[in-house]
């Protein structure tokens, strides 16, 4: 009995540390800041983009530029006003030793260090952040993925600051359904919200923007 109740509130306590995680595109340069993330299983990882036209998109160490086989991608998120867009791109981070790599790719933006990581290799020299900016740097060309805006996250959702329970709301708490994502791709799998959950969250936003 005691037992298993420290085990509920064990896991209570796990499922309420999951955090949201912010991540600045485009606002100070070609720039993602933070552009290296640590991120724990159920995170929620938000791209804010700031002008003129950025993206992002998941790759792989070795080819920094290009997309990953079954990777995340955001689309072009355009934004002419000097602050954020209200459309933002969020992933979940399912499996946090899986290194995701990603890159906008805008232009040259990635081969000039638009680039960044979530949960790097520990203890691994050859697979930084640095040096995977030293091989975007290196990349002839920048491709952009085939797939959908949207693909493998959730596109449009506004962050919910101020959550009471700190959990990253409109997000189901489990993984969807389907299994495992490809291993290749690493840790982010595609996330379902509830669309009135969202349409909830945008009109709060209106409200508070009057
Ligand atoms: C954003 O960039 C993409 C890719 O370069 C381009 O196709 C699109 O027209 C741009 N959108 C705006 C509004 O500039
Ligand atoms: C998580 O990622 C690691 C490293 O890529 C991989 O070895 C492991 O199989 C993955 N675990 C799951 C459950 O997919």
């Amino acid at each position: 009995m005691r037992f298993s109740s420290i085990l509920a509130s064990t896991a209570i306590t796990g499922a309420a540390l999951a955090k949201d995680i912010t991540v600045v595109a485009g606002k100070s340069g070609l720039t993602f800041e933070p552009a290296e993330i640590q991120a724990e299983e159920g995170d929620i990882v938000w791209f804010k983009f700031w002008p003129k036209n950025h993206s992002v998109a998941q790759s792989t160490f070795d080819k920094p530029c290009q997309p990953a086989p079954n990777g995340f991608w955001s689309g072009y998120v355009p934004q002419s006003e000097a602050k954020a867009s209200d459309t933002t791109f969020a992933i979940e981070v399912t499996n946090a030793s899986a290194p995701i790599w990603f890159y906008c790719t805008q232009q040259q933006h990635c081969q000039n260090g638009m680039v960044g990581v979530i949960n790097a290799p520990a203890n691994n020299e050859e697979r930084t952040l640095e040096t995977f900016k030293e091989g975007a740097a290196e990349e002839e060309e920048n491709v952009e993925p085939t797939s959908e805006a949207g693909t493998g996250g959730q596109l449009g959702a506004a962050q919910q600051s101020g959550s009471p329970s700190g959990s990253p709301s409109g997000y189901p708490s489990g993984t969807p359904s389907g299994g495992a994502a490809p291993e290749s791709t690493g840790a982010a799998s595609p996330l379902q919200v509830n669309s009135l959950a969202i349409s909830g969250v945008m009109g709060l936003l209106a409200y508070f923007a009057l």
